[in-house]
């Protein structure tokens, strides 16, 4: 290479890495705007006749701060999980297609008949868009927010739908290809610039995407769409138009916050967001206010209560959401790790910040306990074995204890399933995709709260007769909790449980009997269940070919049993001219009251929450 040209290239690269260098705070905090959660793939399938034989190996990474952290069972150098696999499963491919939106609310055909006491939206969040122009997203969570609206009125139902008016859906709209990077894309430089332009492009620093699509959520009484970044938009309800975007770093020091905060029957919010600052990556709780200061009020008051040091500070957990009781926050630090130094070179090497995301079962799940009235940490230290978790169904006190119920998976490695060439394959294909997926089962954990210097060792200190659970200190005072399942035997035959929902008004928080959730005996829920978590015993709504969505729970207004109300589900097919429709089951009986049918395409969505007129 002639001088001059090395020099020009020194030049470069000199000025390439004096810019990272520069904005390597900025850069790690927008990078870490961007993340919801996947996994690195560290199993290996063999199929047998009948079972698909699971093989973990353990991953060679173990840090020193997990050296001193004992395995919770002895775990053999192979963990061996065998469940049943399926065969013959349908392509569910047009589920996770582009649609059109329906901006006018159209009416819908009722069959059966619906309650005329429900008033109000069911409204609804998921993918609806998954290319521009000739360049495609490569994960299901990537796809533009489609709002969803079903409203419910003395009987009838009308559908209306509109794509969230995102910076990243106008920019990619405008320009007809992707320019906003995702969780699983990586937006590729504009092919306009010089090749010197295009080269740096690789070290500018990434926005957060807004595009909300995972929930919808409250705040101060008005409606926000939410993902896991630091953006979200306010929606009116009744018109789904897109309204102000909300910037949670403007209001509190977090660079972003779960789409699944938990509320007070008095509008306080509580949720959870990671900062990444010159201390290292930090988990915050935040409390936001329900009274707002003025009409243009957004999160104004929001604060953080507490701040938790990850175990590993360069490898904080990735969660999902978190419990909440009466009094206390519990936290679930996971294996589900997020490597900071791969995450901030990602874009300089090329791939997608979810290439930065490893389950790491070296770990094990530490539970972290926080009043929330004080935001003081309880001392105690909760372990279980490794696990992974996205939903918690509830959680409450008792006798000392909390008592904490979660939707968990013995891998953290389901998410880099969801891509989105996995989700539309066929055939055998597709049986492989979903028999290598790690299931939910619904699990009962109790952590007793007063564990001392005089709490004896080696007892099981769980007082409470009703669940198995256990838990039982150590000589070096930590407390080792093992599961009571809260679903009866042969459970696996549904494919688990995911999308836990509650009679979340009157029970969130309290001693509860039912939760309902989404069965998945394939990709996406093929089936509703209501479970007895006293009696362990659960009914299910299904019909082939039909796949529900979440189940909201709606009560009877002034109700006193606790499953006196209704399920709302919407349930969408892949067949050709099969219609989706909503579907409303009593959620005693579990049966069908009616059904509203939507003659338009709908994907399947992620969660939504029914606004009552
Ligand atoms: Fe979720």
């Amino acid at each position: 290479m002639p001088s001059s040209e090395r020099n020009m290239f020194s030049k470069i690269l000199l000025s390439a890495i004096g810019l990272l260098l520069a904005n390597l705070q900025h850069f790690l905090c927008s990078l870490m705007q961007l993340i919801p959660a996947r996994k690195r793939v560290t199993e290996s399938l063999t199929m047998g006749n009948q079972q698909a034989r699971w093989t973990k190996e353990p991953s060679t990474e173990a840090s020193l701060q997990t050296q001193d952290l004992k395995n919770f069972l002895s775990r053999p150098a192979k963990e061996e999980i065998t469940f049943h696999s399926h065969r013959g499963l349908q392509c569910i491919s047009p589920l996770i297609q582009t649609v059109e939106e329906t901006p006018q609310p159209i009416p819908t055909k009722i069959k059966g008949h619906i309650p005329k006491w429900i008033n109000g939206n069911l409204l609804r969040n998921g993918p609806g868009k998954f290319e521009f122009g000739e360049e495609k997203f490569n994960h299901w969570f990537d796809g533009m927010a489609l709002l969803h609206q079903f409203q419910l009125e003395n009987g009838t139902v009308t559908y209306r739908s509109k794509f969230l008016q995102s910076s990243s859906y106008l920019a990619n709209s405008q320009n007809n290809r992707i320019v906003a990077s995702e969780f699983g894309t990586l937006a590729m430089p504009d092919p306009c610039k010089s090749v010197f332009g295009r080269f740096m492009s690789r070290f500018e620093i990434p926005q957060p995407s807004d595009n909300a699509s995972v929930n919808y959520v409250m705040y101060k009484g008005d409606y926000y769409v939410s993902s896991e970044t630091v953006f979200m938009h306010k929606v009116d309800p009744e018109t789904l138009e897109t309204k102000e975007k909300a910037d949670w770093s403007k209001f509190v020091a977090v660079n972003g916050a779960t789409a699944h905060p938990h509320y007070e029957s008095d509008g306080t919010a509580y949720n959870m967001g990671n900062s990444y600052g010159k201390h290292g990556s930090r988990y915050n709780i935040i409390q936001i206010p329900p009274q707002k200061s003025n009409c243009s009020d957004v999160l104004e008051g929001a604060k953080v209560l507490c701040s938790i040091a990850p175990v590993d500070k360069m490898k904080p957990s990735y969660y999902h959401s978190f419990g909440m009781s009466k009094n206390y926050i519990i936290f679930i630090e996971q294996p589900i790790k997020l490597n900071l130094l791969q995450i901030i070179t990602s874009k300089l090497r090329g791939k997608p910040i979810s290439e930065g995301i490893s389950w790491e079962p070296q770990y094990n799940t530490y539970f972290h306990v926080v009043n929330k009235h004080t935001g003081e940490v309880l001392p105690g230290q909760w372990y279980s074995k490794p696990f992974a978790t996205f939903h918690q169904i509830n959680a409450f006190e008792d006798h000392g204890c909390v008592v904490l119920d979660l939707c968990c998976q013995d891998s953290g490695t389901a998410l880099a399933t969801y891509k989105l060439q996995n989700l539309r394959r066929t055939g055998e294909g597709l049986d492989q995709v979903y028999n290598s997926t790690p299931r939910a089962f619904p699990r009962r954990f109790v952590l007793p709260l007063n564990v001392n210097s005089d709490t004896p060792v080696g007892k099981d200190l769980n007082p409470l007769s009703y669940t198995s659970a256990r838990a039982v200190k150590d000589a070096d005072g930590k407390v080792w909790c093992t599961h009571e399942n809260l679903h009866p035997e042969g459970f696996e035959n549904v494919g688990g449980l995911e999308f836990p929902q509650i009679n979340y008004t009157q029970y969130s928080g309290r001693k509860y009997r039912f939760f309902y959730g989404c069965g998945f005996r394939h990709l996406v829920g093929d089936s509703l269940m209501k479970v007895d978590v006293e009696t362990k015993t659960f009914k299910i709504w299904q019909e082939d070919g039909s796949y529900p969505s979440e189940p909201v729970f709606v009560p009877v207004p002034n109700a006193m049993a606790e499953d006196s109300g209704v399920i709302l589900s919407v349930v969408v097919s892949p067949t050709e001219n099969r219609s989706a429709f909503l579907l409303v089951l009593d959620a005693e009986t579990f049966r069908e009251l009616g059904r509203a049918e939507v003659p338009v395409q709908m994907p399947y969505g992620f969660h939504g929450i029914f606004a009552s007129h």
